[in-house]
Order: C-alpha cells, then structure tokens, then sequence
C-alpha cells in the first residue's frame, strides 16, 4: 500500500470520527470522507488499522544516545572528540546507511551485517560505520579500574595465557592495523576467544568482512577521527589509555548473552 493511500486512509478515518450529524454541515465534507462516512466509523477504523499492519516497515536508522556523558571518559577519551566522534561521524553513518536503503523493507543492523559486502560501499561502509560505533558506545564508560570477570576473564586466560597477555596481543594488533580500522575480541564458532582486525568500517560480522570467523564483542576503533584530536600521531598511547573505559561487565554481558551462543549484539 502506497504512503499516498495510507495517508488518505487515515485522513478519512480522522474525519469519519468527527461527521457532523446535520445534512447542512455533511454538505461541507470530502467526498473521501463522505465515502468514509458509508463505511461507518467502525470499518473505517478497522480499514485504518489493516492499512497499518499491511504497510511494510522501510529502514531508516536512528542515532543511539550515548549511554554517559560527553566527559565520562575523561581523561583518557576527551570529551571533544567524543562530541564530534558521536555527533558527526556517526551521524553521518546514519545518514548514508539510510540514503542508501531508502524504500527498502527495514533490518535491524545487525541482521544488515552479514551481506553488506555484496550489498555495495555504501551499505558497507555506513552500515558497518553505525553497527561498529553502536558496539564502541556501549562497550566503554567511565574508568572504574576493573577487568574482566567471571566467565569471559576464564575464557580470556584459556585463549590468551592472562589478561595482560590478552592486552598485550589486542594492543600490537591494533597499532598494526594499517590506516583506519577496527581491533576486535570475538568468539569464533568453536567457541574459543580471538582478536583480528578489519579494514575501514568492516567487522567480523560480515560475509567476508574478517580473516577470523566469529562475533565481536569488542571493538577498537584506531580510525584517526577516533583519537587525534587528544593523541595526534600517538596511537599506541590511545590504545593503552583506552582499556581504562572499557565496560568489562558490559562486555561480559554480551558475550554470555549472545556471543557465547553465536549470536550477534543486537542494536
Ligand atoms: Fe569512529
């Protein structure tokens, strides 16, 4: 059913509420809400509500509030380029992924994932650009000096030796990472933790996106917009400033609710 329809629909089931009784004032009414006026109220209605439950959800995108504020991170991420790093890249991710799939049928963007790649550059790059930065908003929140714990830590020891081996591997990683991309922790389908990277705005989750199969469930973004404002040339030093935000109890969350279970983190 077209916008056009749908919006008529509505407009003359608004006015079928409203019918005046009197055959003078009926005079004054559209002819579309006269024809509403035969249906009476009630199958006009119920017309209305069909219409609504047949129209086809399209995509359209919004940008997730932070889930601290703009300063939470500090000292370690300003709250600059948290600003411009939500508020403008992101943003703009939003509004590609959008441009680019305006009119098609709505997924959610993580179901959008897995076939970004064959779905052309935009899709992948801005569909990729709001799932990563979505994962990197809610991975991280204001320093409170604690690891990982419980199941997740377990299964960080047994695939990396310890924690600070974990960091060690996730730090030269991500400093190697050639120009701009994503460091990720994900769980591979045997089960089993690893770390990779990924180029520009491709993650794990897409067909073809990583080297290592598996789903992330935590990310580092070493795009420059990321951190040059606060470390310029200095990535290492922005990597190891970073592991003081990471939200390990939000980390563990995702891993034992979805991850653990092959499933990607729903946003
Ligand atoms: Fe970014």
């Amino acid at each position: 059913m077209s916008k056009v329809v749908l919006a008529s629909l509505i407009v003359a089931g608004a006015s079928a509420l409203q019918m005046p009784t009197s055959r003078a004032a009926s005079s004054r009414v559209s002819p579309v809400a006269d024809a509403a006026a035969k249906l009476g109220r009630r199958g006009m209605l119920a017309g209305v509500a069909s219409a609504l439950i047949a129209a086809p959800a399209l995509a359209e995108y919004t940008l997730p509030d932070l889930p601290y504020d703009y300063e939470a991170l500090e000292p370690y991420i300003d709250a600059a380029t948290m600003r411009f790093h939500h508020d403008k890249h992101h943003a703009t991710y939003v509004a590609n992924v959008n441009k680019a799939l305006e009119g098609k049928p709505a997924k959610s963007i993580l179901e959008l994932q897995k076939d970004a790649i064959s779905a052309g550059g935009a899709v992948r790059n801005s569909g990729g650009g709001h799932y990563n930065h979505a994962l990197f908003w809610e991975e991280m929140g204001p320093a409170t000096g604690k690891g990982p714990t419980g199941a997740l830590a377990a299964k960080i020891d047994e695939a990396f030796g310890s924690f600070d081996k974990f960091k060690e591997e996730f730090s030269a990683k991500s400093a190697g990472r050639f120009g701009s991309g994503w460091c990720w922790l994900g769980v591979k389908p045997d089960g089993k933790l690893a770390i990779d990277t990924t180029p520009n705005q491709d993650n794990p989750l897409m067909d073809g996106g990583c080297e290592t199969k598996m789903v992330p469930i935590l990310g580092l973004d070493v795009w420059e917009h990321a951190y040059y404002l606060k470390y310029q040339n200095r990535r290492p030093e922005y990597i190891s400033s970073w592991f003081n935000v990471v939200n390990w109890e939000k980390v563990a969350f995702n891993y034992e609710k979805y991850a653990s279970k092959g499933q990607g983190v729903p946003f």
